[in-house]
């Protein structure tokens, strides 16, 4: 099979300030380039998507790794999931504290392949087990969001209107020259959650799916939403019936809204190579490189 390489990232979907969309831009541009990389030199989807994330958790720009938002107690706990398409194989971490790649732990997770999903000290104990260093959870906070956070306690409700983030999670989704589809997301959350909170982003069909009979894709925004629809999953669902990538995304999203009065994002990539881009939030940040290699970015779908 001599299939052509496509890499989707995102980067969340919210209101992103003015002042962040650059930043916001090129950190999916740079994800989503060296994701493509991989593809281009033969590299599985799978090591595609995992090395794009590592980048947008490694970018304090984002709601991953370093630079998550914090939760109520002013902690950073992080979730992720990584899916094969071709095996339908997956792990998942969640509420985990002091591991910097966390989409990398979910891989290790994967290919240990006891079990699918770890969360806390267990998780992080597993890590540790399987030669993965831990950092200490201070390592993760950025100054950013230590500020919100202390404005948020102070009663200033940065948390809410205007700053609310449904969360600006990361994501990506790619196809390998093998014709196999990859997809994998990570996130801190939202801001002020209650500890031990989990979000959809880890939970299979939720946050991610990928099936190489179907698609693969990754969400943002509304986790508490996201999951009641199983997002990923019924979007993949639809690609599987005939719609195209861009139909199913903005047709999952509709849904979403109708069923549950949330918004977010979809990112969703089939195995002929064609992809969709879609959110209700304002903005969602995004970057492709398709078939002739060339790099496209935004922050609005389209
Ligand atoms: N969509 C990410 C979260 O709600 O945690």
């Amino acid at each position: 099979m001599n299939q052509t390489p496509v890499i989707v990232v995102h980067g969340g979907a919210w209101k992103i300030p003015e002042e962040e969309h650059e930043p916001h831009m090129e950190g999916c541009r740079q994800a989503a380039i060296a994701g493509w990389e991989v593809l281009r030199s033969g590299g599985s989807a799978l090591d595609a998507v995992e090395t794009a994330v590592c980048l947008l958790e490694d970018d304090p720009t984002f709601d991953a790794g370093r630079g998550s938002c914090l939760n109520a107690v002013g902690e950073v706990e992080m979730d992720a999931i990584i899916m094969d398409g071709r095996t339908l194989r997956l792990g998942a971490v969640a509420a985990i504290r002091r591991v910097r790649h966390p989409v990398s732990l979910a891989r290790l997770v994967m290919e240990v392949g006891l079990h699918n999903f770890l969360v806390g000290p267990g998780a992080e104990e597993f890590a540790r087990q399987h030669g993965m260093a831990l950092v200490s959870p201070e390592e993760l906070v950025v100054e950013r969001e230590r500020v919100r956070w202390e404005a948020w306690r102070a009663g200033e409700g940065l948390y809410a209107a205007e700053l609310f983030r449904p969360a600006g999670t990361v994501g990506a989704v790619a196809l390998d020259r093998e014709g196999n589809l990859a997809a994998a997301t990570s996130t801190g959350g939202k801001p002020g959650k209650w500890p031990g909170r989990v979000g959809d982003s880890p939970l299979v069909g939720c946050g991610a799916y990928a099936d190489n009979r179907s698609a693969a894709a990754s969400a943002t925004g509304d986790g508490e939403a996201l999951m009641r629809i199983l997002a990923t999953g019924a979007v993949c669902a639809r690609v599987a019936e005939g719609r195209s990538p861009q139909e199913a995304a903005e047709g999952i999203l509709a849904l979403l809204a109708e069923r549950t009065g949330g918004c977010g994002g979809l990112i969703v990539l089939d195995p002929r190579g064609r992809y969709g881009i879609a959110h209700t939030t304002p903005h969602m940040a995004w970057a492709v490189v398709a078939a002739d290699g060339h790099v496209r970015a935004g922050i609005r779908a389209g």
